[in-house]
């Protein structure tokens, strides 16, 4: 073990570098003109694999981008540890508002920059580097362990459910290790136990047949964007509730110990407010910040357009609106029915003069892991150790779909090892990610796989 350790810290540097190699390749998932790019990242991470010593490293092939695999199975009697990550990236716009280029990542104030370096190609690395370190070190594992890093998560894993169905022996193990969340604060460690599931939706208002010049016609016909706006406001009401009927129907109920569990953590409204630059906090009435974001559901416009939107001024009654509107639900919302309930209810609040058409466009069920297991534990122990520090179990605001399935398939828990910051811009522009966490990552992998062969 002090072997391992040593050669983590000699080198670091080398792994830094490593990571910036697979930065640079632009594997945006949704983007059509990048395949070629999310299949040769499929090969990078293959190829690390393989130098890290994994045995039976394969790229398969999906009706979408590849899945990667990898497994070291010679830790016999000893748990399987499958570690899930993905290496699919997200689109870059709005590209002027990066300080350096998505693709072309720096290390500055001891963090490295750019699109993926948190979500989720520097989290997913340093389970590669962990296992790289033993193997180099100790000639074998402490348990067994097998990869799946997919390069399609950013769209909502299309195929991997069906790919976990068919190979439920393949993937057959222990404990689920998935690195694609947050430490609850800097240099706090952190195992997640929570997150909430996502139901998407699309809204389309369609008016006249045609744009119109608004003099000649404004006043006469429903302007979509104008009515589109009315539906939006209707969907929460004055105490920040979402308004579609039975939408919290399902939801548990945070109990007394959760809600004190929160209370614990330190965390400060101000602080946060003043972080993002916002005069004030809003949410659900009645909830605390935490709670708002780990516990409750919620509904968001992600996107609304139509009609003029280039410099200056036209003036114009359009003749179609779209909005994308998400909702983040929790246990037990369940995706589909929340799309029915919302497809009904804006229909029946959209006026008769515009023709309405919703869409739902994904979804993915929000998902609890019992603190109970082995795996847990040896999880906490782990990101003790590494960070020297009392681990704290927090929820998530955000969605990983497939982590149900694969409890759910496989039987095994999640361990859900966030190494991120909220902070780190993650979808948006001047993606970061610590290289403390990077380096802290790489230990507390190292310390489970150890922690839960014991
Ligand atoms: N890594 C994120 C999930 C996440 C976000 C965890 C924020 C913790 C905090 C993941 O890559 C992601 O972006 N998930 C999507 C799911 C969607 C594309 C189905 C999300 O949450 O929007
Ligand atoms: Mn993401």
């Amino acid at each position: 073990m002090r072997n391992t350790l040593k050669y983590v810290k000699d080198n670091s540097g080398r792994y830094v570098e490593e990571l910036k190699d697979y930065l640079r390749i632009p594997s945006i998932s949704t983007t059509k003109s990048h395949t070629k790019d999310v299949a040769n990242c499929a090969k990078f991470v293959a190829s690390k694999l393989k130098n890290a010593g994994m045995k039976k490293v394969e790229i398969i092939k999906t009706k979408g981008h590849p899945l990667v695999y990898a497994e070291w199975m010679g830790a016999e009697n000893k748990p399987t540890v499958l570690v899930y990550g993905h290496y699919d990236v997200q689109p870059v716009d709005p590209l002027k508002l990066w300080k350096t280029p998505p693709f072309e990542p720096v290390i500055k104030s001891g963090k490295i920059w750019a699109r993926g370096a948190n979500d989720n190609k520097g989290q997913n690395f340093v389970h590669i580097k962990a296992v790289e370190a033993l193997l180099k070190n100790d000639k074998k594992l402490p348990v067994n362990v097998k990869f799946l890093i997919e390069g399609e998560e950013e769209i909502g894993s299309p195929n991997l459910s069906q790919f976990l169905k068919t190979n439920r022996n393949k993937l057959k193990c222990d404990a689920v290790l998935i690195s694609d969340t947050s430490l609850f604060a800097p240099n706090v460690p952190t195992i997640n136990y929570g997150l909430r599931g996502l139901c998407y939706m699309e809204v389309e208002l369609i008016g006249p047949n045609r744009d119109l010049h608004s003099g000649s016609f404004g006043g006469s016909v429903a302007n979509p964007i104008n009515e589109l706006a009315k539906l939006i406001a209707k969907l929460q009401d004055k105490n920040g509730k979402v308004t579609i009927p039975n939408f919290y129907k399902n939801v548990v109920p945070l109990t007394k110990k959760e809600r004190d569990n929160f209370k614990k953590l330190e965390f400060s409204d101000e602080k946060f407010a003043k972080e993002l630059k916002v005069n004030q906090l809003q949410g659900e009435k009645g909830f605390s910040t935490l709670e708002r974001l780990w516990a409750r559901p919620t509904l968001d416009c992600n996107g609304i357009y139509g009609g003029f939107t280039e410099e200056g001024a036209k003036t114009v009654l359009p003749s179609k609106a779209t909005a994308k509107m998400s909702m983040r639900l929790v246990p037990n919302q369940n995706p589909q029915t929340i799309a029915k309930e919302f497809t009904k209810y804006v229909k029946s609040i959209a006026p008769k003069s515009v023709k309405i058409n919703v869409k739902a466009l994904h979804g993915g069920l929000p998902c609890m892991v019992p603190l109970e297991s082995d795996a847990i534990k040896a999880a906490a122990r782990a990101t003790t150790r590494a960070f020297g520090k009392e681990t704290v179990f927090t929820r998530e605001g955000g969605s990983i779909p497939i982590v149900v399935e694969f409890m759910n398939q496989l039987n095994a828990p999640a361990v859900l090892m966030g190494l991120g910051l909220d902070t780190d811009n993650i979808h948006s522009p001047n993606e970061h990610f610590s290289l403390a966490s990077f380096q802290k990552g790489i230990l507390s992998s190292i310390y489970f796989m150890e922690e839960f062969s014991k």
